[in-house]
């Protein structure tokens, strides 16, 4: 059904405000409404003028700084004082509307209102008559009913008094969920009843409440019932639980194929700056801007976010960060629950060398580690690395090497309890040390080396990288640093030695 373009109708300065410990001065409401701008939303609800002096001012400073595309929108109950304050303070924005509203449902009309339908009926028609004779065929006049989701029973009287309120002078109609109760589904019906029902130049609006959480759903559903203009709060502020939070709605169109016409890249910066005017701390689950909301702790999680890290889609995101102006990345977080993946990109990101097979060996190590401490840090990941990849425990223990020529070395090391002590030459260390561990009697079969000048601490300057082949034609690496390269050499033997046998003893 929406083919329309969804017109953004804002409520933080007016519904998030009403709900804050501190409502905003006008200075504060200013900053918010620039950055609006900047969203590029289609319609702000400045305020309820009659609320307060300060709420008044605040609506006539915004309407007289306001853009000429914006529409501007004060709120009023049905009654002519309040009508005349909204009209009064908003008269000098270019697009203005008054926003007037009395609750239709059974249980408000009787035990809030203590009015008969009928007097409520006749109070909205009279309001609307009014709030259009102030506005002038250039003005808007929108009409809420307020507690709409709560109009199951009366939904016939609901229609019947919104057709007349059309007739009255009311542009846009609003069906507030004024508190979430039930299933999303009930109110999307209700609101398809009333689409239905009048004209189609009207103005369909919702207005959800988040009181179960849904409000998103219920608003992104209602737009495909009809409902154009989509009532939404900067960081789902509003009474109680808040109301319908903007960037939600607005991702959620937009992942859904839906023409958002919102500077999407504003998200991020604007919900830090809301949360930090409004004191309403974000949490850290919140969809798209909570702190945690980019962290994968699962192995699984982990291994899919890394192989779709670069991708417009992720496996395990909704939106590539950057659409909203996140800079942060996905991160991996490693606890109990993680893997190699995490292990890996933690210490790549963090400058050291790691392979994937290195990862995977030290992985269960920190994951005991993890068990015991939850989350682990960047430095307790690299300390587990640095006493597990670059010092490999195991039988084999080197306990002096003392280089005698180029070509000629003196081993002493031990096996477990049993000590060695080994002369021996070579074609240089590396080669007379491998010799003097199978003139012990142990199999040793040494592919390769390599050398790596590093700084990856205080008493590290060199690294070597050793291959090995295991009995089972396996290839492994095996790394140690040291500030002298062939102390770095004959450390990393051992560790290499070590893996082997812990590999071997571990299969049994
Ligand atoms: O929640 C509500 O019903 C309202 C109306 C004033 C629109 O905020
Ligand atoms: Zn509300």
């Amino acid at each position: 059904m929406a083919e329309k373009q969804p017109f953004f109708y804002d409520i933080t300065l007016r519904d998030g405000n009403q709900s804050l410990k501190k409502p905003w001065n006008t200075a504060e409401k200013e900053i918010i409404f620039n950055h609006l701008a900047e969203l590029k939303v289609q319609g702000v609800e400045v305020g309820f003028a009659a609320a307060s002096e300060m709420d008044y001012e605040a609506c006539s400073h915004l309407a007289r700084i306001a853009p000429d595309n914006i529409v501007i929108s004060a709120l009023a109950r049905c009654v002519e004082n309040d009508i005349n304050k909204a009209a009064e303070s908003i008269k000098d924005a270019a697009k203005k509307r008054i926003h007037t509203f009395i609750a239709m449902s059974p249980f408000n009309m009787q035990y809030v209102l203590n009015k008969t339908p009928e007097q409520v009926r006749n109070q909205a028609i009279e309001a609307v008559k009014y709030a259009r004779k102030l506005m002038g065929q250039n003005g808007e006049v929108q009409f809420s009913v307020e507690h709409f989701g709560d109009c199951h029973e009366n939904i016939d009287f609901v229609i019947d008094t919104l057709k007349e309120i059309v007739n009255a002078g009311a542009n846009v109609i609003n069906l507030p969920n004024t508190v979430e109760r039930t299933r999303p589904k009930k109110f999307i019906n209700l609101v398809e009843k009333v689409y239905n029902a009048l004209p189609k130049d009207i103005i369909i609006s919702v207005h959800n409440h988040n009181d179960l959480g849904m409000a998103t759903a219920v608003t992104v559903e209602s737009y495909f019932a009809g409902a154009i203009q989509l009532e939404c709060a900067l960081n789902g502020l509003g009474e109680r639980a808040g109301n319908t939070n903007m960037y939600e709605v607005a991702v959620a169109l937009h992942n859904s194929g839906v023409n958002v016409p919102l500077n999407l890249s504003k998200i991020y910066e604007l919900a830090l700056t809301v949360s930090d005017m409004s004191g309403v701390k974000i949490y850290e689950k919140a969809p798209l801007i909570g702190p945690d909301a980019l962290a994968h702790r699962s192995g699984i999680h982990q291994d899919g976010a890394i192989k779709t890290k670069d991708m417009e889609k992720g496996a395990y995101r909704p939106i590539h960060p950057s659409l909203i102006g996140r800079k942060d990345d996905e991160k991996l977080g490693f606890t109990s629950q993680s893997g190699k993946t995490a292990i890996f990109e933690i210490i790549t990101e963090a400058g050291y060398p790691i392979t994937i097979m290195e990862a995977a060996r030290i992985a269960p190590i920190a994951k005991e580690t993890a068990e015991k401490i939850g989350e682990l840090s960047t430095r307790n990941i690299i300390d587990i690395y640095n006493n597990n990849v670059l010092n490999v425990k195991g039988p084999f223990r080197l306990a002096n090497v003392e280089k005698i020529t180029h070509d000629n070395v003196k081993l002493n090391f031990f096996y477990n309890e049993k000590e060695f002590n080994i002369e021996i030459s070579g074609n240089g260390p590396v080669d007379a040390c491998i010799k003097a561990i199978q003139k012990a009697g142990f199999k040793c079969e040494f592919l390769n080396y390599e050398q790596k000048a590093l700084n990856m601490g205080s008493d590290a300057s060199a690294m070597s990288i050793m291959y090995f082949k295991t009995p089972s034609g396996q290839t492994i690496i095996s790394r140690a640093c040291d500030e002298s390269t062939v102390q770095a050499n004959i450390k990393a033997i051992f560790n290499g030695l070590n893996i082997i046998e812990n590999l071997y003893n571990q299969k049994g």
